[in-house]
């Protein structure tokens, strides 16, 4: 339990003596490809590459059905999860122009995870969250976005420079820390690569499992985002239902990018994200629930914590990198590249 030691819950999590339930798991990466079934169904390509893991039903379009049946294999390590996390990548853009991907680190806090996403979900207590229905999906974040949302400390969406080797100190309480969580990109070279964090909202209307935009079946609680610790968060009437906050950790492995003679000449920040975005406001992430049965209500309801659950089974990393699904758009992901794939503009 080595990331335990690594945890510096919010103070209001540990005054509640951990009732909070929390999973905190690894799923490793099953495909990078430029599709995306939430919000460009059937297009191959779609708009910008992605990072995904989770179930191998993860197709250019997903049937609004139960997505536990479709998927035979999962990379994240809980085996009940046969859900869908995905975001954008991120590029490093050098000084000459040419773009490379960057890759991710092996969240070694959690087991040997093939890059990937850190899944989190969390409720307040035992029997006070609603886990998603099959079908359920939905979206955070805004991809058009290249400024501030000014929610202060409440921040959705945000990155965290390593100070160095091993997280240089990690705590928990993502984007919740404004002395080191921004989100725009760091300005400086981070010595142990850059964390995104992406948190989806906790309300929802109790009706639809998806909508138009993919974000306007669920809602942030009356006074804004809140971290799953806010035990009192205050659904609006219109989303009533509390579901469990879904959040993602993903670590961008930026050390071999640090040489600031191949950053940009007038000392800009050298990474975008995969949508053309130089400033990060725009990061986002996409969920397509898919855990097997009442799998998801039976962790939120038994305060389940961290890697494992008592009634859920769990499989190793071994078995787990072995879940993978063939990319669809055959394009060059790994070189250096001449431009973003998808000719995204960085702007
Ligand atoms: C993805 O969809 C295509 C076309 O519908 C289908 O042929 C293929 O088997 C699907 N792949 C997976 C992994 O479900
Ligand atoms: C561009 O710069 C990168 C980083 O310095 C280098 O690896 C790459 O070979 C360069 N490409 C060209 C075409 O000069």
């Amino acid at each position: 339990m080595l990331w335990l030691g690594l945890l510096s819950l919010p103070a209001a999590v540990q005054a509640q003596g951990f009732s909070t339930t929390m999973l905190r798991f690894g799923c490793s990466q099953i495909t990078i490809d430029r599709i995306d079934p939430l919000v460009e169904p059937g297009s191959i390509p779609s708009a910008h590459v992605h990072q995904i893991v989770g179930g191998n039903a993860f197709n250019a379009s997903m049937a609004v059905t139960d997505v536990s049946k479709l998927a035979s294999c999962t990379s994240c390590t809980f085996d009940q999860d046969l859900s869908n996390y995905w975001t954008a990548n991120v590029y490093f853009r050098a000084r000459n122009g040419t773009f490379k991907r960057v890759p991710q680190m092996v969240n070694d806090a959690i087991g040997a995870a093939n890059a990937g996403i850190t899944v989190y979900y969390t409720a307040p207590g035992p029997n006070s969250v609603t886990a998603f229905k099959p079908g359920f999906r939905m979206f955070s974040g805004d991809v058009a976005r290249r400024a501030p949302t000014n929610l202060g400390k409440k921040i959705q969406s945000c990155f965290r420079c390593y100070t160095g080797p091993n997280f240089g100190g990690n705590t928990y309480s993502p984007c919740f820390d404004p002395q080191r969580d921004t989100e725009s990109f760091p300005k400086t070279p981070c010595p142990g690569g850059i964390r995104s964090s992406v948190i989806f909202p906790i309300c929802w209307d109790g009706k639809n499992l998806d909508s138009p935009n993919h974000m306007d079946h669920v809602a942030h609680p009356v006074d804004g985002p809140a971290s799953f610790a806010v035990v009192d968060a205050k659904c609006p009437s219109t989303h009533p239902v509390k579901i469990p906050q879904v959040h993602y950790e993903i670590v961008w492995d930026t050390t071999k990018f640090n040489n600031k003679a191949e950053w940009p000449a007038d000392g800009s920040q050298p990474f975008v994200l995969s949508t053309g975005d130089p400033t990060g406001y725009g990061q986002h992430g996409d969920y397509v629930f898919g855990w097997r049965d009442d799998s998801l209500q039976h962790a939120m309801d038994n305060r389940c914590f961290g890697p494992t659950c008592k009634g859920l089974t769990t499989q190793g990393f071994d078995k787990a990198n072995k879940c993978t699904v063939k990319s669809v758009v055959k394009e060059d992901n790994e070189g250096w590249l001449t431009e973003l794939p998808g000719g995204h503009h960085v702007m």
